[in-house]
């Protein structure tokens, strides 16, 4: 064979390499993001079983005039070549992608150069794949080219426009020198209701929707929340339907809600079976010193009855429980939920209420924020300021779910997020990026009008509610509505539950 023949020969066996190489590099991927159908696949590995019973695949071949060529029964030929026939639904499924893979290099290509998305020297970004992260949305990675990501955040609504996809997120591995566009097909909901509020889990609640599915979040995983975002963005909102979610769900649990911008967001839940309302700082701030005595006597009764937190505590036998004293009891340990909207009024609050006050709330809140998981107290903040000064750095780092809607500028949303991604959320109320320590999604949040949510509460109004209870004025310390006592068993169960 001549040097020619020989280069000639390479090139040919290097093109049939890389085409046989495609499918299965399509194939990986498939399994790795669990995206094959296995389903039909399997049925396909059924029907091609069935032709070789049936001895349709000899018949095919002595058609097409190749009988020599079908590998005898018995022979080593024949196991590897029913194996390659049967598993062909999977082949099959893995050649279509290849080959949509394949169309997505060229059309990205012709892109990139219609919009100008190309460094100095005139090269492109490109394609090194474009799996599925769910079934709506996908990842594309791409070589960078040497762009900067800046670059492809200019070029966003061109790439959205001219592939006729919604990007969600645009982010760079600086290491690999590379940038992954997760996108979409179809546009986020720009509303969202929920249908039912009597039919979730006791510790469970909707953060909201994504294209593809309900993001929800369960207390005993995501214990604490934070809620970010600029005026306007959907906070009382959404912690409107969170609380009407857990108060629902969530049996005799107690909640306290501390509405520091005039009591008003949660007027709605005054005079409703164990929920305290706090609408000024003063009241709020005792309301949480309160909770220091909670914390010690749940620490104790947990310590008493031996277990690591409340759920084993609820899980075991009443006739078992003993008091923090040693003594049989029949307490009821409830799960308690803290909300405060607009913390930042409490943090800096210091010309308002006394500053030993405020240092002791923060204390507490604090606290509850590290210890509070097992102990069954859980802690929802709402801030329009996530800055180190609005919100004790510490009580921050101590809520694992975070929930942020849009913010103003790429500062706000590194201090949430850790990243930008909600200074691109659209101006949309109730849409945000939500992020625990599995998941960064987007999300529109529930929708729940006011006056369902009264409806929903209608049930568990106090009969006889207190004379002209209103806003609490801000030097009224006494509490508005006496809440049961945590380590008790509440004597005014929900309504009917
Ligand atoms: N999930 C949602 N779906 C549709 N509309 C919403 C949603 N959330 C909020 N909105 C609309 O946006 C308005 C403002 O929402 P909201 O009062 O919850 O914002 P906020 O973040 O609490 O603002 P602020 O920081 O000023 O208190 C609401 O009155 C409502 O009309
Ligand atoms: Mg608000």
């Amino acid at each position: 064979m001549s040097a020619e023949n020989k280069a000639d020969y390479l090139a040919r066996v290097s093109i049939v390499i890389k085409n046989i190489s495609k499918p299965i590099r399509e194939l990986y991927l498939g399994f790795r993001s669990n995206t094959i159908p296995v389903g039909y696949c399997i049925l396909g590995i059924g029907f091609m079983q069935f032709l070789v019973y049936l001895e349709a695949d000899f018949w095919i071949f002595e058609r097409l005039n190749i009988a020599v060529i079908y590998p005898g029964r018995g022979h080593v030929s024949f196991v590897i070549y029913y194996l390659i026939l049967i598993l062909c639904p999977f082949w099959m499924w893995a050649i279509f992608r290849a080959l949509i893979a394949e169309r997505l290099t060229r059309r990205l290509t012709e892109v990139f150069r219609a919009i100008g998305l190309q460094n100095k020297l005139g090269s492109l970004p490109k394609l090194i794949v474009d799996v599925p992260l769910d079934t709506a949305t996908r990842k594309l990675k791409l070589s960078r080219a040497l762009l900067p990501l800046s670059e492809f955040q200019k070029a966003k609504p061109a790439l959205e426009s001219a592939l006729h996809i919604f990007i969600d997120e645009l982010r760079e591995d600086r290491v690999k020198g590379t940038v992954e566009i997760i996108y979409s097909h179809s546009p986020m909901p720009q509303t969202y209701e929920v249908r039912s509020y009597e039919s979730y889990h006791a510790t469970e609640f909707i953060i909201g929707t994504t294209r593809a599915k309900i993001v929800r979040c369960d207390l005993t995983a995501t214990p604490h929340l934070l809620v970010a975002g600029q005026t306007g963005g959907g906070k009382s909102t959404f912690l409107r339907h969170l609380i009407v979610s857990l108060y629902l769900s969530l049996k005799d649990a107690l909640f306290t809600l501390i509405d520091l911008k005039g009591g008003l967001e949660f007027q709605l839940f005054e005079n409703v079976k164990q929920v305290s309302v706090r609408g000024d700082i003063a009241s709020a701030i005792g309301e949480l010193k309160e909770l220091d005595e909670v914390i010690i006597k749940r620490f104790a009764l947990l310590k008493a009855n031996k277990c690591k937190d409340i759920a084993e505590y609820q899980s075991k036998p009443k006739s078992e429980r003993v008091g923090a004293d040693g003594v049989p009891t029949d307490i009821a340990l409830n799960r308690h939920i803290i909300v405060v909207d607009e913390a930042a009024e409490l943090f800096l609050s210091n010309s308002l209420a006394n500053p030993d006050d405020v240092r002791k709330a923060k204390e507490i809140l604090s606290r509850v924020s590290r210890q509070g998981r097992s102990l069954g107290i859980h802690l929802i903040v709402a801030t329009q300021r996530p800055d180190s000064r609005a919100l004790d750095p510490q009580i921050k780092a101590n809520l694992p779910g975070i929930l942020s809607f849009q913010m103003a500028n790429d500062t706000s949303s590194i201090t949430v997020l850790g990243n930008g991604r909600a200074t691109d959320l659209p101006p949309i109320p109730g849409r945000g990026i939500y992020k625990n320590s599995l998941e960064m999604v987007e999300v529109q949040t529930p929708y729940l009008l006011p006056q369902k949510a009264d409806e929903l509460l209608e049930p568990y109004r106090l009969e006889k509610p207190p004379a002209e209870k209103s806003i609490p004025p801000v030097e009224n310390k006494a509490p508005a509505e006496p809440i049961a006592d945590p380590n008790e068993t509440p004597n005014f169960p929900k309504g009917d539950k």
